[in-house]
């Protein structure tokens, strides 16, 4: 039986919650500590369909992974393969975090090209002519992509990426930090969960500096061993409670928060009069009386610049404010495909290319919608809470690949959010 979520809307929203651990942090360190000959104890890890997926694939190369409520233990001592079916390739996109993880360990690596996310043609040519440059030989046949080391080792290498890839920057790490002497990674991305991974490597007895900053240095090591490490908190699930709290009104304390990681989501939407106070570790915030348009366009842009994983649900809350507010998403080709849904449920919005124009209605209303993928279900989730009436919302598994438990979130609130 496929489950929906239903959303009785209309109501302010209260209280307090606890941010999850971040799925785009958990996901790399999981492959990372295939890396470490030893056992990796992470906490604050979510539990999510893509966490687990990366569970199964650590199990499918030898290595141990237990879970204990928010912390997965990874013992890779006895990894002993280095090839990941097709089926668990397909599960998510990440899975290709794996490629420079067993590179690194295994020294070879047979994988096919990831799933994921229905953001438009995700390539993977990035990581591949990275990995090229460290020495490494790819052939890709029938969709598979076998990768070998013709001498034995990664070999350190000077890299320049064309785009800031957050998924090749974390190749390249996890590639380079068992390579054979120096890599440098130009044009690096510089997304805070690039430095999660780079904290846990280093916990781990890696040598790298410059994460955070567009040029990262790497010094390969013979051998890293277990560390235990928390992972960071999710600013994009942060994102999307903030977003909720706008479009339904209402106040929010958010706990165990990354503040300064989601300050270029922050100062966006202070602008639609919400009061925002960051503090280190938690935000309190609290609607205005009426939520006001965004009169800049709001540009996705790789980090510090407005995540392209927020747009939807900031969008969410902007189709119910006061004025017309546009978008321009930069990152990713497909990435307006909520906006079918939010259209149903009253919204004014209007697409041309990588611009949406989203004209404040005064009211949405409750629809049956589907979640076509991760963040776009959650701002159905967003605009359901903002609305009259009941929204079903199906397609639902795309929502709890990112959502650890998105019903109590809203429970907790004071929201209406039930899966049937
Ligand atoms: C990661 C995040 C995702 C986020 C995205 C951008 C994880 C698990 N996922 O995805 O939530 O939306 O960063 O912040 O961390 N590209 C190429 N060739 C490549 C690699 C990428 O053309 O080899 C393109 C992509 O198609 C996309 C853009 O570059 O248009 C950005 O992708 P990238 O930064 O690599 O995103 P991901 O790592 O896939």
């Amino acid at each position: 039986m496929m489950q929906k979520l239903i959303v009785t809307g209309g109501k302010r929203l209260e209280g307090e919650l606890v941010l999850q651990g971040s799925k785009n942090s958990a996901l790399p360190i999981m492959a990372a500590a295939l890396l470490a000959e030893g056992e990796c104890v992470l906490k604050n890890c979510p539990r999510l369909t893509d966490v687990y997926s990366a569970s199964r694939i650590l199990g499918c190369l030898g290595c141990k992974s237990s879970f204990s409520d928010n912390t997965v233990t990874v013992d890779s001592s006895a990894a002993d393969c280095a090839v990941i079916p097709e089926e668990l390739m397909r599960e998510m996109r990440s899975s290709i975090m794996f490629m420079g993880a067993m590179l690194g360990r295994m020294k070879e690596c047979t994988i096919s090209v990831p799933g994921g996310c229905e953001l438009g043609p995700r390539p993977i040519d990035m990581h591949l002519s990275a990995v090229r440059k460290m020495g490494v030989e790819v052939s890709e046949t029938g969709g598979r992509i076998v990768c070998r080391i013709p001498s034995g080792r990664p070999k350190g290498a000077k890299i320049t990426l064309p785009f800031p890839s957050v998924g090749a920057t974390e190749n390249v790490v996890l590639c380079a930090v068992l390579a054979d002497g120096e890599t440098v990674v130009n044009n690096a991305a510089r997304e805070p969960e690039i430095c999660d991974l780079c904290g846990f490597l280093r916990a781990c007895g890696a040598d790298i500096t410059g994460d955070g900053e567009s040029r990262i240095v790497i010094r390969g090591k013979e051998h890293l061993h277990g560390c235990e490490y928390t992972i960071m908190p999710d600013r994009i699930v942060g994102a999307t409670y903030l977003s909720l709290i706008a479009a339904a009104g209402g106040e929010i304390i958010l706990k165990n928060t990354c503040s300064a990681e989601m300050e270029p989501f922050i100062s966006v939407l202070e602008q639609t009069g919400c009061s925002i106070y960051p503090a280190k570790d938690r935000i309190y915030m609290r609607s205005g009386a009426r939520l006001r348009a965004v009169s800049s366009p709001i540009r996705t842009m790789p980090h510090p610049g407005f995540p392209t994983d927020a747009q939807a649900v900031l969008m969410a809350a902007l189709s119910v404010a006061d004025g017309t507010s546009v978008f321009e998403e930069n990152i990713f080709d497909c990435r307006y495909r909520h906006t079918d849904a939010l259209i149903k449920m009253g919204a004014d919005i209007q697409v041309m290319g990588r611009i949406a124009v989203v004209k404040g209605v005064n009211r949405l209303h409750g629809a049956d919608v589907r979640a076509t993928d991760l963040r776009g279900g959650a701002a159905l989730a967003v605009a359901a809470a903002a609305a009259d009436g009941v929204t079903e919302i199906s397609g639902i598994s795309h929502i709890d690949r990112g959502y650890e438990k998105i019903e109590e979130a809203f429970r907790q609130l004071g929201g209406n959010m039930k899966r049937v």
